[in-house]
């Protein structure tokens, strides 16, 4: 496994690889891989000639109070799990070779940024879009991974794709989760021995909404209150949003009727975590 740290060297060794007729398959992340991460990898390796991993922790996504600084970090952790993972190619990338003195450009999706988490992360998706389209210039992929975990991250990606006609593919997968339910998160590790056996509560949250609609509940504001319901019944939650929306277009809707996201964002003590759901056809 080969780790290229400028936007030069990986650019140059990929194209030659992709003159030479090998697909490559790619993962961005900010590391610190847990299995979500791993499971992702697992798959541009199985469904690729050349798998690719960036491990960048991207300041521009991050709020000024949000936790950029203390962002976990492990490098020769993430190389090593990278590894037996399956990646032949890691990028890893200083801060100064993605955003460099002078730098001016940001891509910016409009409209579905502005809702769910983008509504109390300004910025935050003009951040994600930016370098995820800095670094599918750089790995130049056949297919892009993604996770279900990020929901919203997913269809904004998806939308600018498909705007500016880049020439890839996006592929999302499942939330891998804890065997108590928690879906697994680098800033899990953020949560004290109390908050990690509260945090299962929103999963729980989750599946009673499931449990609501397919007993024929369709109205989303009392999907709603009982799903908050059982969230404060933890003490230390503060609930960001729980939203019922279009699952492509992220639009609110009133009544369940086809498929929908179910998407939430809680503060459990000091730390955010998010999760979602898709009920499919309503049921
Ligand atoms: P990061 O949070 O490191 O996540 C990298 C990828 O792993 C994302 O596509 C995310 O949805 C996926 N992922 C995280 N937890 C997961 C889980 N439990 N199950 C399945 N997939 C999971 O998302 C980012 O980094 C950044 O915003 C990035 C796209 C790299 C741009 O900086």
């Amino acid at each position: 496994m080969k780790v290229f740290k400028t936007v030069k060297t990986i650019q140059d060794y990929i194209k030659l690889k992709k003159c030479r007729g090998s697909s490559i398959g790619f993962v961005p992340t900010m590391g610190y891989l847990h299995e979500g991460h791993l499971s992702l990898i697992r798959r541009a390796h199985k469904e690729n000639d050349i798998s690719v991993v960036s491990i960048f922790v991207n300041p521009t996504q991050f709020g000024p109070k949000e936790d950029y600084k203390k962002y976990p970090r492990d490098f020769k952790r993430d190389e090593k799990l990278s590894k037996q993972a399956g990646a032949d190619l890691i990028f890893y990338p200083k801060v100064r070779e993605i955003y460099p003195e002078g730098y001016r450009t940001y891509v910016d999706v409009k409209d579905i940024t502005g809702t769910l988490c983008g509504a109390s992360r300004p910025g935050h998706f003009t951040g994600v879009s930016t370098v995820v389209a800095k670094l599918f210039n750089t790995v130049q992929p056949d297919v892009a991974y993604f996770g279900q975990k990020d929901a919203q991250q997913a269809v904004v990606i998806k939308q600018m794709v498909r705007d500016i006609n880049m020439d890839v593919k996006i592929k999302v997968m499942p939330i891998v989760r804890e065997a108590n339910g928690l879906a697994m998160s680098s800033r899990n590790r953020y949560l004290s021995a109390k908050e990690r056996i509260d945090a299962p509560v929103l999963y729980e949250s989750l599946k009673l909404a499931r449990r609501l609609i397919k007993a024929g509940v369709q109205d989303v504001r009392s999907i709603r209150s009982q799903m908050s319901r059982i969230i404060r019944s933890k003490g230390s939650m503060r609930i960001e949003y729980i939203s019922i929306v279009d699952k492509d277009n992220l639009k609110e809707i009133k009544r369940v009727k086809k498929d929908a996201l179910i998407a939430l964002a809680v503060k459990v003590g000091k730390t955010r975590l998010i999760d979602n759901i898709v009920i499919k056809g309503g049921i």
